[in-house]
């Protein structure tokens, strides 16, 4: 696979948000593509067999489906871009339709260059498919992605896994428009979208009893080791998962155990900690069907079908850009 690799500054923006994250007045925070290193993403992958965590296999359930019915709505030429492809393993459903029909190229955009690579492994045995991987930012990649299109040929965006539940509502609306203003008219975008369900479902999957969770979270931390020389000391911050009842999301954040310093030598910062303090790390916002519709509306799309998984609330929705 051809992957664009990503400039290399990345070190030096990290840095940056972490020393704005955890000096900002009141609620710290260390934003959440964070996450997502090689460690992470690994993690990630593990959540999604938990028993608790439904949410990926719900959207790996109705892209397999649906397949067919999404890619014949669609008809003619295509190029798929993804952005945060993953493993890439649920996409593959999608991918062969498309490959049935026609030669078909696809563009994952991960920041994520372990998760592109195997992403890569997944895919590459599909007839007809040519795969090139962008790490990169979403837009960046999708920006790039856009300039690759041959005239004739339609872009299919597809933004799965409720990844979009990291945005807060209007941060939300203000990506998709963003995406929007890369389409064309009659462009297309699969938007994945986990919806609302009760709180101890809520909390069980963003609290495995495995503890696999407190782990991806807990990697944050031991990242800003690895990559900034800091000395959070792990064993002295715990894993939370909470309801906000107002933002109709889960949080993750990182409780100090008890008050203590650290020291951040690649953002030249030294962080206290009170007992009890927590760091936000995460937000999953979770939607209704009827929300879905309006929202990407107020981006700039019109909501051509939706598909729901019954097993565990989520929904496929197929938006056109107008
Ligand atoms: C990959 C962002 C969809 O919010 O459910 C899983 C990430 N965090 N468990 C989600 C996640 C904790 C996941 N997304």
């Amino acid at each position: 696979m051809l992957v664009h690799a990503i400039p290399t500054n990345a070190t030096q923006e990290f840095a940056a948000d972490v020393l704005a994250g955890l000096t900002r007045p009141g609620q710290k925070e260390l934003p959440s593509k964070y996450l997502y290193d090689n460690v992470g993403s690994a993690l990630f992958e593990v959540i999604s067999h938990l028993p608790e965590y439904g949410l990926t296999r719900a959207d790996e359930r109705l892209l397999r489906r649906h397949a067919d019915e999404i890619v014949d709505r669609l008809g003619g030429p295509v190029a798929v871009a993804e952005l945060g492809s993953g493993s890439g393993k649920k996409t593959r459903w999608l991918l062969e339709a498309f490959c049935r029909r026609q030669q078909t190229s696809y563009y994952p955009v991960e920041i994520s260059r372990s998760a592109l690579v195997m992403c890569e492994r997944e895919l590459r045995d599909i007839d007809a498919i040519s795969i090139v991987g962008f790490e990169r930012e979403y837009l960046d990649g999708l920006l790039e992605v856009a300039a690759y299109r041959k005239s004739g040929q339609r872009l299919f965006v597809l933004f799965l896994g409720s990844t979009i539940g990291n945005f807060d509502r209007p941060a939300g609306v203000k990506f998709l428009a963003e995406v929007r203003r890369i389409l064309e008219p009659g462009d297309c975008m699969l938007l994945g979208t986990d919806l609302e369900k009760s709180t101890a479902q809520l909390l069980a999957a963003y609290d495995d009893e495995l503890g696999v969770t407190a782990a991806f979270n807990l990697n944050l931390l031991a990242r800003v080791n690895r990559e900034l020389g800091a000395d959070f000391d792990l064993r002295e911050f715990a894993h939370l998962a909470t309801i906000n009842r107002e933002a109709r999301s889960v949080e993750m954040h990182l409780l100090s155990k008890r008050r203590q310093t650290v020291s951040i030598p690649a953002a030249e910062v030294v962080v206290e900690f009170l007992e009890g303090e927590t760091i936000w790390t995460e937000s999953s916002h979770k939607y209704s069907i009827d929300e879905v519709v309006e929202t990407t509306r107020q981006a700039g799309f019109r909501c051509e079908a939706q598909w729901i998984d019954e097993e565990w609330p989520f929904a496929e929705n197929l938006l056109v850009a107008e």
